[in-house]
């Protein structure tokens, strides 16, 4: 089994675990994150998910051995999987994060950018390699990045297919925090801890105002964000969140 789901206090954690090729992502390995989102998409009480590595990879990008040899019609089949799956993934409407060691290109990246958050350590090494391999991204790299951080450094990251180091990734904005080596999993837990305090539906709401919002024309996105706002003062955490302030008292949401 290349991918591990283990959950612990309302936050599923999957692990990449192909450590001898680097966690290369293989159609396996997506088939079986498919049926891990199936297993997590239904338990309410999940909060967040977390998609990780081990300490020398995150993932070092889609496995090439399959793609050496394809041909236009095995590669097509085999980016509708991918996309499929990373697109679930991407609207899974509970916060996820990438918590990224070591090397974390191609495919492993595109999977990052599948998530909403990326917290990587000193070792983190991102790039978008594939143009030294004669193809482009095919992963979502040439559409999530530049929505992420810009066309410009996107376009360099994929044009020149070089790796770059964590300082430089969370200076133009790939990454969201960057974490001693030892303690990114403390860290993660932190941040999902926080996460998990946030009134549920609302969190829902923002995900989804944000993630649609960018694929949808501006008024259409003004109108999207009014549809949930108001549908939001239809929920017990919003009478809750602002009557708490009233009353100068933390609040106690129920996550409806
Ligand atoms: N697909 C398939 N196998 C991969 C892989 C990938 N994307 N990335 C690494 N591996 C395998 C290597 O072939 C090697 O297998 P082997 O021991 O059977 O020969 C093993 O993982 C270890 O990798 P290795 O290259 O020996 O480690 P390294 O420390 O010298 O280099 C990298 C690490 C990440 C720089 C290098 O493996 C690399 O460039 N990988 C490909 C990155 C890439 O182009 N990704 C985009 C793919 S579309």
């Amino acid at each position: 089994m290349s991918l591990e789901l283990t959950i612990e206090n309302k936050v599923a954690w999957i692990r990449l675990n192909r450590p001898e090729k680097l966690n290369a992502l293989s159609q396996d390995l997506f088939t079986q994150l498919d049926s891990l989102l199936s297993k997590i998409e239904p338990q309410k009480d999940i909060r967040a998910l977390v998609i990780t590595g081990d300490e020398r990879a995150f993932a070092a990008g889609a496995d090439i051995e399959p793609m050496a040899e394809a041909g236009i019609r095995d590669v097509c089949e085999m980016t509708d999987n991918t996309m499929r799956v990373q697109e679930r993934l991407a609207s899974i409407p509970i916060p996820t994060i990438a918590a990224i060691s070591g090397y974390c290109l191609g495919g492993g990246l595109e999977l990052a950018l599948c998530c909403d958050f990326r917290i990587a350590t000193k070792t983190a090494v991102i790039g978008l390699p594939e143009i030294t391999l004669g193809i482009i991204p095919g992963g979502g790299g040439t559409q999530r990045l530049p929505r992420l951080i810009g066309k410009g450094p996107a376009l360099k990251l994929i044009m020149l297919g070089n790796h770059i180091y964590v300082d430089e990734a969370f200076k133009i904005g790939i990454v969201d925090q960057v974490v001693k080596t030892d303690l990114l999993i403390r860290s993660v837990e932190t941040f999902t801890r926080k996460l998990a305090k946030q009134p549920a539906v609302a969190l829902r709401a923002a995900k989804a105002a944000v993630n649609n919002g960018l694929s949808v024309s501006l008024q259409q996105g003004l109108q999207m964000e009014k549809d949930l706002f108001c549908m939001l003062f239809g929920t017990f955490d919003q009478k809750e969140g602002m009557k708490a302030f009233l009353e100068k008292r933390k609040p106690s949401y129920q996550g409806k």
